[in-house]
């Protein structure tokens, strides 16, 4: 029971905390710029956002990514996003499975994604040291399409009550990832990942990876929060900028694997860049949950939506892309701290076949 407690306490803070706390950094897409095209002939109806992401069809490039499950509220709030991701035909993530795994008291908390949206893509959801028995229940509990393997060094470190040894993780991704009848996909949570950090992901046999960049919700700061300690100064711009992690990972890993965006992306032009940059799907955790804990929450997260849909279809009709396929073909250029940032990290070639996309030569 103490433990049942001690957890509904933890989610509700996450909750309270990302309610409570601005996204930390900058998650550097103010560096992309897409090339509007000023011939392009592409009517507004001719536009579909539905694309692939591991082989399932979903509506929309965006997915609710990974945030609850395991107490009464989030089971409430698992419900709204599951019929949110119905309505839209998006694919989500439930929250971490640990909880149910340890107490089936639980489990209907992670349950109710999929009773609520039959048909839908939903992802399973374990932590790093997760052996394959759990990921396996975890991804049947659930009838899930694919497994999220979180890798939340960060949060652990700054949480007091969070685990300290690491050792022998990727030995058991490997086993998971070629054991679980499902694709798999090893995922940072917002210190952002590098390329050579994907290719021995990768190199366990994971099918994407979710780069989960610096410039949104950081745990760091949550843990802190709920410590009631303030955030050094340091530690607010600590990891790596999704855009750099991006363009890292796509470069790395982009023909091996498939690419979810993800850590601050807000609106729809860090949608568009980050698919252009070459991810397959993109990620949004901490805005989706603002607007699901506020009033109203279906008609807010619908409008949400439907703005972000709206900016991303009107930059497929000026940059001259039908489908998102054709949009991670268009022009990008990559300047400032993000140029930077690639040219020094040897992503200069990368960067330069982007620029240079639609060049007759
Ligand atoms: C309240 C909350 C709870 C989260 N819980 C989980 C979790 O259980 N498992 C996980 O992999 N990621 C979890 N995340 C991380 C998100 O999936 C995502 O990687 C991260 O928040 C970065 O995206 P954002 O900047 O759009 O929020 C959580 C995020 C939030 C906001």
């Amino acid at each position: 029971m103490g433990e049942r407690s001690d957890r509904e306490r933890r989610k509700h803070e996450h909750i309270a905390a990302v309610n409570a706390l601005a996204d930390q950094g900058a998650s550097g897409f103010e560096d992309v710029t897409l090339l509007p095209e000023s011939a392009s002939e592409i009517d507004v109806d001719g536009i579909s956002l539905t694309t692939e992401l591991l082989g399932c069809e979903i509506n929309s490039p965006v997915l609710v990514n990974a945030m609850t499950g395991g107490t009464d509220e989030s089971r409430r709030i698992n419900g709204l996003l599951a019929e949110f991701a119905a309505r839209h035909g998006l694919a989500m993530a439930v929250g971490s499975q640990t909880a149910a795994l340890k107490d089936p008291s639980v489990v209907d908390t992670y349950t109710i994604v999929r009773e609520k949206n039959p048909s839908g893509v939903i992802i399973a959801n374990v932590g790093m040291g997760a052996d394959v028995k759990a990921a396996q229940t975890a991804v049947d509990l659930i009838d899930a399409d694919m497994l999220q393997v979180h890798w939340n060094t960060a949060q652990e470190l700054f949480m007091a009550e969070g685990d300290r040894h690491f050792r022998g993780m990727l030995d058991g991704l490997k086993q998971v990832a070629n054991s679980i009848h499902v694709p798999t996909i090893a995922k940072e949570v917002g210190q952002g990942m590098t390329g050579p950090a994907a290719l021995r992901f990768v190199e366990c046999g994971v099918h994407a990876v979710d780069i989960g960049g610096a410039g949104g919700t950081s745990f760091i700061a949550i843990e802190s929060w709920r410590r009631g300690m303030d955030i050094e100064r340091d530690w607010q711009t600590w990891g790596i900028p999704t855009a750099s992690s991006l363009g890292e990972v796509c470069d790395s890993v982009g023909s091996l694997a498939e690419i979810v965006a993800s850590g601050g992306i807000r609106n729809g032009h860090d949608v568009a860049k980050a698919l252009a940059m070459g991810a397959t799907a993109v990620g949004i955790a901490g805005s989706i949950m603002r607007l699901a804990t506020q009033e109203e929450p279906e008609r807010r997260l619908d409008s949400w939506l439907e703005n972000v849909h709206w900016t991303l279809k009107t930059i497929m009709v000026l940059t001259g892309a039908r489908t998102v396929n054709e949009l991670r073909e268009r022009p990008v250029m990559i300047s400032g701290p993000t140029r930077n940032w690639l040219d020094a990290r040897g992503h200069e070639e990368y960067r330069l076949v982007l620029a240079r996309r639609g060049i007759e030569r």
